[in-house]
């Protein structure tokens, strides 16, 4: 089985990795190849990340860099259409939510004549499926939309995500509630994670709590922004808060001239109480940062469900989030974005961590499960792909 594995931002090389390391460990005979569209680029956001995760370096990178939605949505939808005729795997693998995501799976479903026999197109599976914050303002939730309508496998994380599917309309065979492989990550990764240095005043600082904050509904606007750095300021008055800056969130505080919401650090002292900007953190550092970390303020996807594996308490900076299961079982609180919000958030979230728990299946096994399901529906004859283009042959 040729199998296409496609990473394009931050959030979703620690998704693929774990079934590439099944892929490393499996009998079956598997050709696996990792693509890169290229839409983070930055080393701290890119590289750093696949040499924490024990990634080899992408056999493709489209580059397709930064841009409007819609210009860096094309060029991974040109960049990925050459790519797929030149390779014709027999499986495309997307995850996550991220633009790469929607236009990967775009060529993949049309990409007839990609598949080894040159007839039908290669099966496309979404990992991290069925998740919904129903709030359509999102790029993300876009995102989620268009790749769970057009995937053939929807690999789910949670029951909430394989009920959103199913009131979608998708059939419940295409739907594989396999778990999850960004806690695969984390499980395999925490050893390694204790051996890595934080940056030098975390370091050096016994108690701390970490934040982070990137995403436009946030940072883009000078009203919320400032409203939200007017809450992480409150709460840095008691216990020192570090925030590791997106590039982008960076950005926006100089541009809005809010860096005076920042402490500055001197690098002689360990850090008393105070707000500290830090560059962005590798994914092992990120890790070990989060086991550290007295408490996570976070608007990010994935950090609510890192800190529910390891039973952090986490105030989500949002109105909604797509993983509910982080709520109802783990240690997360919903906070909205205003001052007063997030910090009772805090509180009830420090309440809430002891009685946490790890949902189903976040047992460190999703990417086997993945790679499994995988094998046996490609050996299957007449799969979903193959099934579909003889259908489209006959009709047409
Ligand atoms: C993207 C994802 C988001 C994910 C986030 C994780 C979409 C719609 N959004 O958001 O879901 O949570 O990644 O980080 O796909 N930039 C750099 N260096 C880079 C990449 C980006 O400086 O390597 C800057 C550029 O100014 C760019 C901006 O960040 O314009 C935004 O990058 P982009 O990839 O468009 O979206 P993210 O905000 O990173």
């Amino acid at each position: 089985m040729k199998l296409l594995l496609v990473a394009g931002a931050r959030p979703n090389y620690m998704k693929i990795a774990p079934i590439y390391w099944a892929c490393n460990e499996t009998a079956a005979e598997v050709d696996v190849e990792i693509v890169h569209t290229g839409q983070h680029y930055d080393p701290a956001l890119s590289e750093d990340f696949f040499r924490d995760l024990d990634l080899p370096t992408p056999s493709a990178n489209l580059g397709v860099g930064s841009g409007s939605h819609a210009a860096q949505t094309a060029r991974v939808l040109v960049g990925f259409e050459a790519l797929l005729a030149e390779r014709k795997p027999d499986v495309v693998v997307v995850v996550g939510d991220v633009n790469s995501t929607a236009a990967c799976s775009l060529v993949t479903a049309k990409a007839y004549g990609c598949a080894p026999d040159g007839l039908g197109r290669p099966l496309l599976a979404h990992v991290e499926a069925g998740l919904r914050s129903r709030d359509r303002a999102m790029p993300e939730e876009v995102n989620r939309i268009v790749t769970d309508a057009l995937s053939d496998v929807l690999f789910t994380t949670s029951a909430d995500a394989d009920a959103n599917l199913q009131a979608e309309g998708i059939p419940g065979d295409r739907i594989d509630r396999v778990g999850n492989t960004m806690i695969d990550s984390v499980l395999r990764s925490r050893a390694a994670a204790e051996t890595v240095t934080l940056p030098g005043s975390m370091e050096r600082t016994p108690t701390f709590g970490l934040c982070t904050l990137h995403r436009p509904s946030n940072v883009d606007d000078r009203t919320v922004l400032a409203r939200i750095l007017d809450a992480l300021r409150e709460i840095a008055g008691t216990t020192p808060l570090f925030l590791p800056l997106h590039p982008r969130t960076r950005e926006r505080i100089e541009r809005f001239d809010l860096g005076a919401h920042l402490t500055p650090l001197d690098p002689a002292d360990p850090p008393a109480a105070g707000l500290y900007a830090v560059p962005p953190l590798g994914y092992l550092q990120m890790l070990r940062a989060q086991g550290r970390a007295a408490f996570v303020l976070t608007d990010s996807g994935g950090i609510q469900e890192e800190t529910t594996a390891l039973g952090i308490p986490c105030v989500t900076i949002r109105e909604n989030t797509e993983r509910p299961i982080t709520i109802t079982e783990g240690t997360n609180v919903l906070a909205g974005t205003t001052r007063d919000g997030i910090v009772r958030a805090l509180d009830d979230a420090r309440t809430k961590a002891a009685a946490g728990r790890c949902p189903e299946l976040w047992d460190g096994r999703a990417g086997r499960r993945i790679l499994d399901a995988l094998v046996r529906r490609r050996a299957a004859a007449g799969s979903p792909a193959r099934m579909t283009a003889r259908a489209g042959q006959e009709s047409g």
